[in-house]
Order: structure tokens, then sequence, then C-alpha cells
């Protein structure tokens, strides 16, 4: 239900339309759901990509392909109002958490999200720190999963992660070295000693084939560079590994370009030729973000132990906002946050 109070919103007007700061009438909370006063929210690669049309198709069945759309995943800020049947968090909380995508994303001065993908920060905590993560941990994590490791089966596996100075690489470089894994990451030189700091062991310089330095040892391997190196990766596992995962995966680009029949097609057979290179037994997964209960304990818990953080680049207001997006869209260095306060 609307009500009289207002907020802004960044509203995304299309691919190369750029983006208009509007004012809009705000709703009440549905039952479940909560409203935030969004101190913070992050500009990740998936923004800037949708953006520019990237994913219609196949988000369209999610209500969240059409323009003008207000991006934007995760946030932080307080609580300003509560639905009917929630009672984790009272008005005035601080809180950070996830959106799915929507065409209402966290980019505006209040969003409404389901209790249920929010955690409570504690006093003290920097409400920016905690915005840069819940999206990148979540995917991050889901990925993880998705190539069989758990908190009870990583203690002393080897893993590998391509695109490892980066949001989802840095994270996953915290989150297995905590979870007592030996892992080695792929990066640039000028980002071996950030990867170091997060928790990698060894570090290979992924500007010059790094592949052909690592031999068949590896029990799990994370993709979050490039799908160009997607078989090259899951050829050093060894026999017996657990599994592979990418979040570099071509689905959301298959059907843009290919539409939904010969998207449905090539997603298969990418998915089988991929596949059939994986050592006997080992998983195969194609991450897709997704608001995760259990990913977000786990990074309540990992916060709370300040075991994972991310640099944060360039903050800018709902009207600098396209700043952000350019900081992202050129692969620089530290996340981007929008500060629509
Ligand atoms: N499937 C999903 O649901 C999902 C969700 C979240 C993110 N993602 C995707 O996952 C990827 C990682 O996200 P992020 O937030 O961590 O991005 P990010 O912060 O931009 O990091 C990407 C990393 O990958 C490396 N990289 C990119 N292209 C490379 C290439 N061709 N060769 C070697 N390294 C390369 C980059 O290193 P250099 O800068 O040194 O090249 C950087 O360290 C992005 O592509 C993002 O779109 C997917």
């Amino acid at each position: 239900m609307i009500t009289n109070a207002t907020g802004v919103t960044l509203v995304c007007l299309g691919p190369s339309s750029g983006f208009e700061v509007r004012s809009v009438l705000r709703r009440r909370p549905a039952a479940g759901e909560i409203e935030v006063a969004v101190a913070a929210a992050s500009v990740n690669p998936i923004d800037v990509r949708r953006a520019q049309g990237y994913g219609r198709r196949l988000l369209s069945l999610v209500g969240a392909g059409r323009f003008p759309m207000v991006l934007g995943n995760d946030f932080a800020g307080t609580v300003t109002a509560l639905g009917d049947n929630v009672d984790a968090f009272k008005i005035g909380d601080r809180v950070y958490g996830v959106k799915p995508p929507s065409t209402e994303g966290a980019h505006a001065s209040h969003v409404l999200v389901k209790a249920a993908h929010v955690l409570p920060a504690r006093a003290g905590q920097d409400l920016q720190a905690l915005a840069a993560l819940p999206y990148s941990f979540v995917t991050m994590w889901l990925a993880v999963r998705g190539a069989g490791l758990t908190r009870q089966n990583a203690a002393g596996r080897r893993v590998l992660v391509h695109g490892a100075a980066g949001g989802l690489g840095t994270l996953a470089l915290q989150m297995m070295s905590a979870w007592g894994a030996s892992v080695t990451a792929i990066a640039r030189p000028p980002d071996f000693a950030a990867c170091q700091e997060a928790g990698a062991l060894e570090v290979v310089d992924s500007s010059s084939k790094p592949f052909a330095t690592l031999s068949r040892t590896f029990d799990a391997t994370l993709n979050f560079a490039t799908w160009d190196d997607d078989l090259a990766l899951m050829g050093v596992l060894r026999d017996g590994a657990l599994g592979h995962a990418t979040a570099v995966h071509p689905l959301l680009a298959n059907f843009d370009e290919l539409g939904w029949v010969r998207g449905v097609l090539k997603t298969l057979s990418d998915k089988r030729r991929h596949r059939a290179a994986l050592p006997k037994n080992a998983r195969y997964a194609w991450t897709v973000f997704k608001p995760e209960t259990p990913a977000l304990q786990e990074l309540r818990e990992l916060v709370e132990q300040q075991r994972v953080g991310l640099p944060i680049a360039i903050q800018e207001s709902l009207a600098g906002a396209a700043q952000a997006f350019d900081h992202v869209k050129k692969g620089r260095r530290g996340r981007a946050l929008i500060l629509p306060g």
C-alpha cells in the first residue's frame, strides 16, 4: 500500500539513456517485509551490465527485465517500518542485506526487503563496509557450495581461485582460509600482496599463462574471472576432486543473444561440454545469485569474527552515481558504493 511518505530512487532509464534521480511515494512493507533507509548500497558488475541491457530476456521471467529500473542488490541502513509477522527487527535497528534481482533495487533512499534476507549490524560496525558484502558474499558462498566445499570438509583441501583480487575472489580467499583450506590465488602481480593478506598461501600470475605452471592437484576450482578459462581451471582438478563452480558462465548472454529455444540448446551444450571435462564424480555448477539464508548466516558469523571485508574505493551520492558505475565498468580496484542519504 502506498503511503504519503516520499523517498528518492536512482532510475536507470535504459541502455545509453543514463540515470535519473526521481522522487517517489513509498509503500508500506507487506507481511514478512521491512523498510530500510539505505545508508549505502553497492554497485556490482551485474548492475553495470544490466544498465546496458544484459540479461533482460531471462530476468524478465522474474519481473526484472524492463526499463526503467532501479538497480542494486545489496545495502546497509536503518529499519524504518515493519510489515506484519516481523519479530526479528524493530524500528531503528541497523541492518545489512540482499534483494533478489528486481526493478525495485537498493539504489534508493528506502528499500523494501524480506526480513529473512537481512542481518543485524552490531553497534560500531560500519554500515558502508557492510553494504559492500552481502551480494558478493552470497554468490561466492553459492559457488563454494556448488563446487562441493563446506565448512565441515574444507580443512586441508587445495582450492584454486581465479579472479582472486576481485570482490568474489577476495571473499573466497577470506572464507576458505577461515575454513582451513589451502588456497591458491590467480591474480595480477600488483594484487599479490592483497591476495596473501586475504588468505592465499600461493599466488599465480594471471597475465602469464597461469595454467601452464599448475599441476592436477586441486580439490576444488572457483572461476570468478572469465568463461574463457573455465576448461583450463577444470584441467587442474585432481582425480577424486570435489568439483568446480563458475560465476562467469554464459547463461544470461545465451538467452539475450540467441532467444529462448536456441538459448536453451546452447546452454545445455555448453554445460555438457564442460561437464565432460571433469574428473569422475566431481561436481560442476553454474552459480546464479539468489538470497540464501545459510549464506547470510555464514556472512554474519565471519563479519562478527572480522574475517571478511572488501576495500571501498569510491562513494557517491545518487546524483553522482554515474561515476560509481564508471569505476566498476572500468574494472578499477575496490568496491563502489552509492550513499543515498
Ligand atoms: N552468476 C552470478 O549470479 C554472479 C553474481 C555476482 C558476480 N558475478 C560475476 O562474477 C565475476 C566476479 O565478480 P566480482 O564482483 O568479483 O568482479 P570484480 O570485482 O570486477 O573482479 C573480477 C576479477 O576477475 C579478474 N578477471 C576478469 N577478467 C579476467 C580475464 N579475462 N583474465 C583474468 N582475470 C580476469 C579481474 O582481474 P583483473 O582486473 O586483473 O583483470 C578481477 O580480479 C563478474 O564477472 C561478475 O559479473 C556473477
